[in-house]
């Protein structure tokens, strides 16, 4: 069993000194059930606070919300997958569309990153979806499959590792998620494309993402295809964040 996955994006909030005051106030309350992963991706500079935090603490992780594919260098203003392995963090997440869509982060790039963490033995959170007029010009597959395609030659021992979240772009922080069919359908697209490179179909891990809240985590969560959800806004306040990793 798999289990289910949540993933906070905290984006651009929380400091170290926030992040140690949020897990104070989670751990209070969260009654780790074995049957689920809860996993943090905080800003860099309060990573370290986060994993030192849940150290310990079965079932819970943290990553980084982006890295670079090159182990050092002069890469200034970049995070490198060694540094990730010697803080204890899970992995990163890769390729979310605020990278894509704000600074310009190219398919190819999210397709480096993925095979650093996963030669490393880190999980990349692999974020694809389609905006607005894609979806609506009926494309949404298209640009999804486009996405992965730079996974496409990675062996299916490293592919099996690789955990998908689907965030339609039109969906982020708009207060408007998709209906849980709607993203089970590419959910269930998704994984085929994984299957027809080698991966078990129920070993694929696929999220959900996108204004999930503590009002209708449950709906996304009751359908089948959706794994678990890499959550936004909705995870900066404690109690918030631990409704929806109760549900
Ligand atoms: P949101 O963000 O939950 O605030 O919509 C999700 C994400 O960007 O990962």
């Amino acid at each position: 069993m798999k289990g289910r996955l949540f993933c906070a994006n905290w984006k651009m909030h929380h400091g170290p000194r926030a992040a140690r005051r949020f897990l104070e106030l989670f751990l209070r309350s969260y009654n780790g059930a074995g049957d689920r992963r809860v996993w943090f991706f905080p800003p860099a500079v309060s990573l370290t606070a986060v994993l030192e935090m849940i150290q310990g603490r079965a079932g819970l992780g943290a990553g980084a919300q982006n890295v670079h594919w090159e182990a050092k260098g002069a890469f200034t203003g970049e995070i490198s997958v060694p540094m990730l392995v010697e803080a204890g963090a899970v992995g990163a997440i890769v390729g979310h569309s605020e990278r894509r869509h704000i600074f310009g982060e190219k398919d190819e790039e999210a397709g480096k990153k993925a095979r650093a963490l996963l030669e490393a033995g880190l999980t990349p959170v692999f974020c694809v979806g389609e905006k607005l007029e894609e979806r609506e010009a009926g494309r949404t597959w298209e640009v999804v499959e486009r996405q992965l395609q730079v996974l496409g030659d990675l062996p299916p021992s490293l592919l099996e590792r690789v955990v998908v979240a689907y965030e339609p772009v039109w969906a982020i922080g708009t207060g408007r998620n998709a209906t849980p069919g709607d993203a089970a359908e590419v959910h269930r697209a998704i994984r085929s494309w994984f299957a027809g490179r080698g991966v078990a179909v129920d070993a694929t891990v696929v999220l959900y993402g996108g204004s999930v809240n503590p009002s209708n985590a449950k709906e996304l969560l009751a359908e089948p295809e959706i794994d678990g959800v890499l959550v936004g806004g909705a995870s900066l306040d404690p109690e918030s964040w631990l409704s929806i990793v109760q549900t």
